[in-house]
């Protein structure tokens, strides 16, 4: 059942390029309109709509933090993403014009699952992303947008949120496409861009060897450091999430813009930093400002592993170890930066002699505050 791989995990980082075509299947039309009639709020609803929230737990609250740029962007509506366990303990303001926005893999979290009935007894819209078909989130939920990852069983979350990415992006493209706001044709483009996806995350999976011999090098460090910005920001919390889970390394994510405010003491000789870079095109700003990131953590001995556009040639020379990734527009890259953090996670795990697919201390899924 694991077709041919040694862990659960592998197969599902393997199956990633088909869960993503999958999610997109009958989805979009041959014109480039978004068809999600299975959502089955009415746009004269969405129309309407004041405030999105985002409740979520772990990888899937992940998902939720690059959905709210997606959203903000394309839609104009404000957007908050909360981790579902605090969300409804700190009195939240809610009304019939928020769209809560409830994103599980396994539809039973149980955190995530106390957040949306809090919103529904508010009045809220709630729309669950789900993975798991009739399961409790989505029964409770007034629509459901399943993302169609097919089983994941590995207890680390890889496929199932690249595909919760993808049904965030529809989500917020739509929202955007029914209120029509001016990046109507920017919509257009990226509902374009999303369909090359699948065939993105495959070319990053066929390039991955460099990767997982770069993990086995690091087996006997204790702490890796992430840094990203804007949607690189959460794509480094989940690079430090996965490492945590699977590797029991001190693994951390920062937002590369806050290194000045404290976490640039922990730079010493050798630590080992993760980097996401934006695309030198699209938000420059933020790619000068990563490349100088860069420049002075490696002024400070770190050992600087940099995920950058194929073909950005300005942080090459500071990238003591350069992974390459397609080029996509900005709001997509999540999806193929995420896959080499995957496989550095698993690589590195297996390399420590840990059990990949059934981490220690964790479950599947959590249905239990
Ligand atoms: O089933 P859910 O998506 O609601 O699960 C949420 C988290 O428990 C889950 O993403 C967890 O963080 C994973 N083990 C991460 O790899």
């Amino acid at each position: 059942e694991k077709g041919g791989y040694d862990y659960f995990m592998l197969k599902e980082i393997a199956e990633q390029p088909k869960a993503v075509a999958d999610t997109l299947l009958g989805r979009i039309d041959l014109a480039g309109n978004l068809c999600l009639d299975e959502v089955r709020i009415p746009a004269s609803v969405l129309r309407e709509v004041s405030k999105v929230v985002i409740v979520a737990c772990g990888t899937a609250y992940h998902a939720g933090m690059i959905a709210k740029y997606a959203i903000e962007h394309w839609t104009r509506i404000p957007c908050e993403t909360e981790l579902a366990s605090e969300f409804r303990y700190r009195d939240p303001i809610l009304d019939q014009r928020t769209l809560v926005i409830a994103i599980s893999q396994s539809g039973e979290t149980m955190d995530t699952l106390m957040a949306l009935r809090h919103a529904r007894e508010q009045g809220a819209k709630v729309l669950a992303i789900c993975n798991t078909n009739g399961s409790t989130i989505p029964r409770e939920s007034d629509a459901v947008l399943y993302t169609h990852a097919g089983p994941e069983v590995a207890v680390a979350s890889t496929k199932a949120f690249l595909t919760q990415l993808v049904a965030c992006y529809l989500v917020a493209l739509y929202l955007g496409q029914v209120r029509g706001t001016k990046w109507g044709d920017e919509i257009l483009s990226v509902i374009r861009e999303l369909s090359e996806i699948a065939t993105q995350v495959d070319q990053v999976l066929e390039t991955m060897e460099p990767v997982r011999e770069l993990a086995r090098s690091l087996a006997d460090k204790n702490t890796v450091l992430f840094l990203g910005r804007h949607v690189g920001y959460p794509v480094a919390l989940e690079g430090a999430l996965k490492l945590k889970e699977l590797a029991y390394m001190h693994a951390e994510g920062f937002a590369a813009g806050e290194l000045k405010h404290g976490p640039i003491a922990l730079i010493e000789q050798d630590v080992p930093v993760v980097v996401v870079v934006p695309s030198p095109r699209g938000r420059s700003v933020l790619h000068d400002k990563i490349v100088s990131n860069i420049q002075e953590i490696r002024a400070r001995g770190a050992r600087t592993i940099v995920i950058a556009e194929r073909g950005d040639e300005t942080v090459a020379p500071y990238a003591d170890h350069l992974i390459e990734i397609p080029a996509t527009p900005t709001l997509l890259q999540p999806l193929v930066a995420t896959v080499p953090l995957q496989v550095f996670a698993c690589e590195l795990a297996t390399a420590r002699g840990n059990e990949v697919d059934q981490p220690r201390n964790l479950a599947k899924s959590v249905t239990v505050e």
